[in-house]
């Protein structure tokens, strides 16, 4: 007989972490190709029968929620080239008990889907945006799409979305003079600026060497003002350190994966788009779910495997600055 999920189960993990914040990738497909993400050689793409059907995700998040799982945070690949992706969010946000529906994007689709996804109930947006010069972007992406991202964000301000998160992937000898630039956007718009460093993941074009960690952004911010320190920590809170400059409308983020990192508090599940639950970036130990799903499985069976999945959460990543990478999935079949 199968076991029954017991209403009230929750899933603490082996170094007392109660993991309930599930990120979910749609899709491993993007509509850029960033040098830290994407491999110099042709990303192989999954085929459409092997990545996850609405529905299934569906029932995998609900799932998940039944196991204490309250913030759910779609991402891809691009979440946004994903088709059907308006009226899945809506129904993502409508199942009960999630308090926290938010979405990662690259921006590209954003500006002319934003009163879709504001009416899917989406109020939070992290866009992905790593330098402010459109040749640069060009450099950093593959394409000419500074203006149709910027645009985006400007948008998604001016149509009330808050907070919005700006994500800055931080790379020596790439992104290092703009630093300033991008801390001072928190001068002026009310955005969170989140510096984050490079984790070497796959095969990306970015070697070890570009490493920029968050002391050293740190200081170069300094030059700005103050840093003040932001202790407004909630449990829905993801690993972001937060400060702000005096008078600040916005607030500046590091998450310091490699200088600093935050094993002991992470709260993550991740769902792959191929179906597998990861407990953890940066291991490849994946449990895969999707095999029992279309086997016939129960919730109680389902739920099983999440149960799996997180008694394999190590207590901390063995990474550190300047090593090459030891993950061989991409970051776009993970979600970022
Ligand atoms: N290291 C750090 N951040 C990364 N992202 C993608 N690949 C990496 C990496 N190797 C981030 C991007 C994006 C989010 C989806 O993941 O900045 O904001
Ligand atoms: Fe696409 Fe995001 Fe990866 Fe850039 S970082 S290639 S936008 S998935």
């Amino acid at each position: 007989m199968p076991e029954q999920i017991m209403p009230d189960q929750i899933m603490i993990d082996r170094f007392n972490r109660h993991i309930n914040y599930l990120r979910v990738s749609i899709t491993d497909w993007c509509n850029l190709r960033c040098i830290y993400c994407s491999p110099l050689d042709k990303i192989p793409k999954l085929k459409h029968e092997d990545v996850l059907t609405y529905e299934e995700i569906l029932r995998i998040i609900k799932i998940g929620v039944g196991l204490g799982i309250t913030k759910v945070r779609i991402t891809g690949g691009e979440p946004l080239v994903r088709k059907g992706v308006y009226d899945f969010l809506a129904r993502v946000t409508q199942i009960e008990k999630l308090r926290d529906v938010c979405l990662t994007t690259n921006g590209i689709l954003l500006a002319d889907h934003l009163d879709e996804i504001k009416n899917a109930g989406i109020k939070r947006l992290n866009i992905s945006l790593d330098t402010l010069n459109r040749k640069k972007f060009i450099q950093i992406t593959g394409y000419d799409k500074f203006d149709k991202v910027w645009h985006s964000i400007q948008q998604a301000h001016l149509k009330g979305f808050g907070p919005i998160k700006i994500n800055v992937v931080a790379l020596k000898g790439i992104n290092e003079d703009e630093l300033i630039e991008f801390g001072k956007l928190s001068l002026v718009y009310p955005f969170h600026i989140r510096f984050i460093e490079y984790m070497p993941i796959g095969n990306s074009q970015v070697d070890s060497t570009r490493h920029l960690l968050t002391p050293e952004i740190k200081e170069r911010l300094g030059q700005i003002g103050k840093l003040i320190p932001l202790n407004i920590k909630t449990s829905q809170d993801g690993p972001a350190e937060r400060y702000k400059f005096l008078n600040a409308p916005g607030e500046i983020g590091f998450i310091s994966a490699l200088s600093h990192h935050f094993c002991s508090t992470c709260n993550r599940l991740r769902l792959t788009a191929a179906g597998r639950l990861r407990a953890c970036l940066l291991s490849d130990h994946e449990e895969d779910i999707k095999i029992v799903l279309r086997g016939g499985g129960t919730d109680a069976q389902l739920a099983s495997i999440f149960f799996k999945a997180v008694r394999h959460k190590g207590i901390q990543h063995t990474i550190s600055p300047g090593q090459t990478s030891k993950i061989k999935q991409q970051m776009t079949g993970i979600g970022g």
